[in-house]
């Protein structure tokens, strides 16, 4: 499948380091270290990954709007309307507004990345994402001095969402970070798998991927993104505050009140695959650490 290979730039992701290494050198010039700077070095030296199949991507989901078993939202989710969609960026920021995919689509650079995603259900995949970073959207928005965190909402249609008849979560889906992870250059919104425009079940048009943090994170099918100086409130955590944190990084260390967090199924190895080991900051500790220099992650889990 050559097209899973569009991106030279992320191809380093899923590359050997030798093998990088060779290409480097053929590419040279304008592709050469300056482009591809520390975090692809970083990325590159890292086991290569094979992603999972199309099929596992998008057949094996959670998307409770659409209902609350695996395969609910893959049955259920061609009922929402994704194209016109608008995306409304405000909060503190200099140009608040309504942005269109067809504005958003213009003025993004879309790559591929190919992440490890680690749900809290100890279930994991790798997965060759098409996108943007969303320091780049954020930036097109000019983030205002002050502007501590940022705030996500997913639309909340009641006649194109069966699941939220149901009160399982409170209604629309809204999760947030820490200014300085949503500008992390690995945080992207995602608006393709394997080169394909993202499936409704996986949270078309345009969803957050934040590869160190657990998939509930990752929220799907945005409509508003708003900066502000507030920690703002987080699915999850309002469901069950004891069990989901604001922060919510992969850590093998710092278990689920209950289960372990010490290792993952990988999705597609069958019933009975083995279990791996999970692994600080789902792999990425090189890359983001850093932004938890001093903190207490078992308190701030
Ligand atoms: N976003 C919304 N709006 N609703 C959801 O139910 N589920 C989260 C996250 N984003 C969810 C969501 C959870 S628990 C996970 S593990 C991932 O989406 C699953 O993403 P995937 O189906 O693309 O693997």
């Amino acid at each position: 499948m050559a097209h899973r290979w569009k991106n030279d730039l992320t191809r380093a992701d899923a590359t050997p380091y030798d093998a990088f290494m060779n290409r480097r050198q053929v590419m040279g010039g304008a592709l050469g270290l300056g482009l591809i700077g520390a975090a692809g070095m970083a990325r590159a030296q890292r086991a290569p990954l094979e992603p999972n199949s199309y099929e596992d991507i998008t057949q094996y989901n959670n998307y409770y709007e659409f209902g609350t078993g695996k395969s609910d939202p893959a049955r259920n989710a061609h009922t929402l309307t994704t194209d016109p969609w608008t995306v409304v960026i405000d909060g503190m920021v200099d140009n608040p507004g309504d942005y269109s995919m067809a504005q958003i689509f213009e003025a993004m650079t879309i790559e591929e990345r190919i992440y490890r995603f680690r749900c809290v259900e100890a279930w994991s995949m790798v997965i060759p994402w098409n996108g943007f970073e969303l320091a780049d959207l954020l930036n097109l928005a000019g983030v205002q001095q002050g502007g501590k965190y940022v705030a996500f909402e997913t639309a909340l249609r009641p006649d194109e969402m069966p699941g939220v008849r149901f009160p399982v979560l409170d209604w629309p889906y809204v999760e947030g970070l820490r200014l300085d992870e949503a500008m992390h250059p690995l945080t992207i919104m995602a608006t393709g798998i394997y080169d394909k425009p993202i499936p409704n079940q996986n949270g078309a048009p345009m969803r957050l991927v934040v590869p160190w943090k657990y998939g509930f994170k990752s929220i799907k099918s945005i409509v508003r993104i708003t900066v502000t100086d507030q920690e703002p409130p987080t699915s999850w955590n309002k469901a069950n505050a004891r069990e989901y944190g604001f922060y919510s990084n992969v850590n093998p260390e710092v278990d689920h009140p209950r289960w372990s967090q010490a290792t993952e199924r990988p999705v597609g190895g069958g019933l009975f695959a083995k279990r791996q080991p999970t692994l600080m900051f789902n792999g990425y500790e090189s890359e983001v650490a850093s932004l938890y220099e001093g903190m207490d992650l078992r308190a701030n889990f």
